[in-house]
């Protein structure tokens, strides 16, 4: 298929008063790439779920504009544009009385598509997440965990193909275990489909671990700051992005800045632990505080790049800094 996979969305100026004159949204533009995924988060009541519900045309703009794909929504035939969209709502929203199966094959059926197809398409999906047909298929909605629904929730959603995904708290009803597996189990399932994900979370943690950025909003959907986690974390621009991402954001800082590949100091003798490039500076930290060395090897494939000590890790996490020139 020529079809996109993911699709960019802006908004500009969007602005939504519900009946009674209520501002939920007073003025919102934000620029959201094609196959990223955007981490939506802020206090409750803040106009996250209506800033999604306006993305798929579930409510109207009162002012302002959003484009998906260079589309104007307001412009857009509802319905054909919901096809597009796929959107897991806030508390899951399954259909009690069908069975799992069917329950992700809503969008597909309405689509016209055969019986087989539909069929193989569930199975791939129920796959994708982590569940199996021939156990779950059958099953109804309250007949499996919270995390299960969660993760048939996200399956449907992604059931017709959709170039945008809208999550509404997806992992807000399962334990943090049970959220931790999830999260991993969805950044897999994100680097396989590279759809473009609006997720909305009042957990910050999970928009640092899942977002390549995060919209940090209050009032109203004022938008503080966006940015990558990074940036939110080394340099929040206002008192309440840092009130908002806690005291304990250098501690996050290291799960998102990655090990150096350059200047590393040569390893002295002895066995140390290991981390390849990929790792973060918290996984570094983490070998090396398993080991009695007070060093961590560097791996890039088979060759030994270097060791970090534990003033190096620090060191590079200042340096990861986006900010320049900062004095804290
Ligand atoms: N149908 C409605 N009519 C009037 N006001 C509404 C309506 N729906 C939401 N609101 C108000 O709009 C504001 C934003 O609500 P919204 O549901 O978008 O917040 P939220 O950020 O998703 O909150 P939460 O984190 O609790 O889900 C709130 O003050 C809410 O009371
Ligand atoms: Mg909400």
């Amino acid at each position: 298929m020529s079809r996109a996979t993911a699709a960019p969305i802006r908004l500009d100026g969007v602005r939504k008063e519900y009946d009674g004159g209520a501002v939920a949204v007073a003025d919102l533009s934000l620029d959201i790439e094609a196959g990223d995924l955007v981490a939506l988060v802020g206090p409750s009541g803040c106009g996250k779920s209506t800033v999604l519900r306006m993305v798929n045309r579930l409510l109207d703009l009162s002012a302002g504009t959003i484009y998906v794909d260079g589309d104007d929504v307001m412009g857009s035939d509802p319905v054909e544009l919901r096809r597009r969209i796929g959107y897991c709502i806030q508390h899951i929203g399954l259909f009690p009385h069908q069975t799992i199966a069917a329950n992700v094959a809503t969008v597909p059926r309405l689509l016209g598509w055969s019986r087989s197809r539909v069929d193989e398409r569930v199975e791939e999906l129920l796959d994708l997440v982590g569940l199996d047909i021939a156990v779950h298929g059958k099953r109804y909605p309250h007949q499996l965990s919270g995390g299960q629904r969660q993760r048939v929730g996200v399956a449907r959603a992604l059931a017709a193909d959709p170039v945008v995904l809208l999550m509404d708290e997806p992992f807000s009803a399962v334990d943090p275990i049970a959220r931790g597996k999830l999260q991993e189990e969805f950044l897999r399932l994100q680097a396989d489909v590279r759809k473009t994900i609006v997720f909305v979370t009042h957990d910050v943690d999970e928009a640092i671990r899942l977002g390549d950025k995060i919209a940090v909003l209050s009032e109203e959907a004022k938008l503080e700051q966006y940015g990558t986690p990074a940036e939110i974390l080394r340099s929040p621009q206002t008192t309440f992005v840092s009130e908002f991402v806690g005291a304990d954001r250098g501690v996050k800082s290291l799960s998102v800045a990655k090990v150096p590949r350059v200047g590393l100091r040569a390893a002295p003798p002895g066995e140390h632990p290991h981390v390849t490039i990929h790792a973060t500076l918290r996984e570094a930290l983490s070998q090396l505080l398993d080991g009695d060395t007070g060093h961590v090897t560097i791996l890039d494939g088979r060759d030994n790049l270097g060791v970090m000590n534990t003033e190096d890790i620090y060191t590079a996490l200042r340096a990861s800094s986006p900010s320049t020139g900062e004095s804290d």
